[in-house]
């Protein structure tokens, strides 16, 4: 095996393989170090694809349990059986972790196993069942990702008190779930457990759930899947999870009447938010600084405090996910190859898998106060579309904040089916620079979800023309 590159990724995740692949396309020689046996990192193996998986399957049950025989579909009561759920997630994980295999032969990647530590700015060495192999590499990409964070004194013990990656693989659906931290994960996976027959609380410090969000489109989202049979308790900070091995206890006291309060259930889920995983890399030997959160500090070219070494994905700072990490690998490819790679930070997509879907890009309204920017709202119900009446999928709306001077559009926030899929026609009129009149201007096929984005944008104008 070759031992000399131009270019050494260590971490197998979106980040680090589509760096790899984007490096070896501009003919540089690359490499890619994973330690976990297959590559995808967290978001092909215990992250964003079976946490899909799942999402999916679940919502398949209930909507067999709940509606088909309303919608003339006659069926016996569906049965659960968890254990081929599992498999079927375990198979798409699987033939998905393979293909990245594959690219990288396709693209002569490098593929080396083990446990990449970093020896100078140039040296690797890795580490695999007791063996250890020395690299070279002109340039060296650190994008080993995150681990799920607990809170102080509580010990994820992946049994009855577990994070995401437990929660992704359960034997059998938990009676009561309860889980700490409103935010993607607990509202992802309460999701699927809420409709394979859980009773789901989910205790979140803040008064709302998913900070950072519109805060419009957050209480819209807390109510529909209120309305799902999924329990809040907001405003609420947990003091204390003990796993008493029959049953866990969580104490919690709620931030405004300061009462103490505990309640029981048989799985706890942390969902608190991740870290970045940069233990063990000898990071500091060499040099590599860190801020005060524990991310790899970067310039603007992905940089660190080493000229050659580069950082990338979920150990830098920005949104934790998959997309934002992938656009990051192939910027710092391009730029370690002469070109000018960049990412715009003011259009990375997030998107919630729940039922309905949540999405958004760009500022929300709370943001552009802060700013001080003037703006004006198109807003547009999902119960006046067409398409989403005739498929019983009514709940949610799109919402348009476009600049009042410029008619720029500034951030699109939608809640509603198919909303995941549907933000990329806003992410690429942003990057276009799109004003409201362009959206409101556009011909949408008749009678799709995606009428409810242009009428949003003619709303901007107070000119919808089906509501
Ligand atoms: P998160 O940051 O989204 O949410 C964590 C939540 O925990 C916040 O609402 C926070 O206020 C709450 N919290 C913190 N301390 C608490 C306490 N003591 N008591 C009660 N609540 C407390 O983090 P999460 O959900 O763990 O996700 C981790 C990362 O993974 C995120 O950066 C997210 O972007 C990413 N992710 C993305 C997905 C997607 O793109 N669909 C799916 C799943 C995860």
């Amino acid at each position: 095996m070759d031992k000399e590159f131009d270019v050494l990724v260590i971490g197998g995740g979106p980040g680090g393989y589509v760096c790899a692949i984007r490096a070896a396309q501009l003919g540089l020689k690359s490499a890619c170090i994973e330690s976990r046996g297959t590559l995808g990192g967290t978001c092909l193996n215990v992250g964003c694809i079976p946490s899909k998986s799942l999402l999916n399957l679940s919502e398949l049950y209930i909507k067999a349990k709940n509606d088909f025989n309303n919608l003339g579909i006659e069926v016996q009561t569906p049965k659960l059986n968890l254990t081929k759920i599992m498999s079927n997630k375990n198979k798409s994980v699987q033939v998905l972790t393979k293909g990245v295999e594959f690219l990288f032969k396709k693209n002569k990647v490098t593929y080396i196993k083990g446990k990449g530590v970093l020896f100078s700015k140039n040296d690797v060495v890795v580490y695999e069942d007791g063996k250890r192999n020395s690299y070279k590499s002109k340039n060296i990409i650190i994008a080993t990702g995150s681990y799920p964070t607990s809170l102080p004194g509580i010990e994820i013990n992946e049994k009855n008190i577990i994070s995401s990656t437990q929660a992704l693989s359960l034997n059998q659906v938990p009676k009561n779930l309860v889980i700490i931290g409103g935010g993607y994960i607990g509202l992802e996976m309460g999701s699927v457990w809420s409709r394979l027959g859980s009773k789901v609380t989910v205790v979140e410090y803040l008064d709302h759930i998913i900070p950072g969000m519109d805060r419009e489109v957050s209480k819209e989202f807390q109510k529909i899947l209120s309305k799902q049979g999924i329990e809040f308790l907001l405003d609420s900070k947990v003091t204390a999870v003990s796993d008493l091995k029959n049953k866990v206890t969580i104490d919690y006291i709620n931030n405004k009447s300061n009462t103490k309060s505990k309640m029981e259930c048989d799985k706890a889920l942390i969902a608190v938010g991740r870290k970045p995983y940069t233990e063990g890399l000898n990071l500091s030997k060499i040099g590599v600084k860190k801020d005060d959160r524990g991310r790899i500090e970067v310039n603007n070219k992905f940089q660190t405090s080493i000229k050659n070494v580069f950082a990338i994905g979920d150990v830098i700072k920005g949104p934790m996910l998959a997309h934002k990490a992938e656009e990051e690998g192939i910027a710092v490819a391009e730029i370690i190859a002469g070109q000018s790679g960049h990412v715009n930070y003011d259009v990375i997509p997030g998107v919630i898998y729940t039922s309905p879907e949540v999405a958004a890009v760009g500022k929300t309204e709370e943001e552009l106060k802060k700013l001080k920017i003037s703006y004006k709202v198109g807003k547009f119900p999902f119960l006046a579309n067409s398409r989403a009446k005739v498929n019983n999928q009514t709940e949610g709306f799109v919402k348009i904040l476009a600049n009042a001077k410029t008619d720029k559009v500034l951030g699109v926030h939608i809640i509603g089916p198919h909303s995941g899929d549907m933000i990329a026609e806003m992410a690429i009129a942003m990057e276009f620079g799109a004003s409201a009149e362009d959206i409101a201007r556009t011909c949408h096929a008749h009678p799709t979800h995606t009428e409810a984005i242009k009428e949003a944008a003619l709303a901007v104008e107070k000119r919808p023309i089906h509501f």
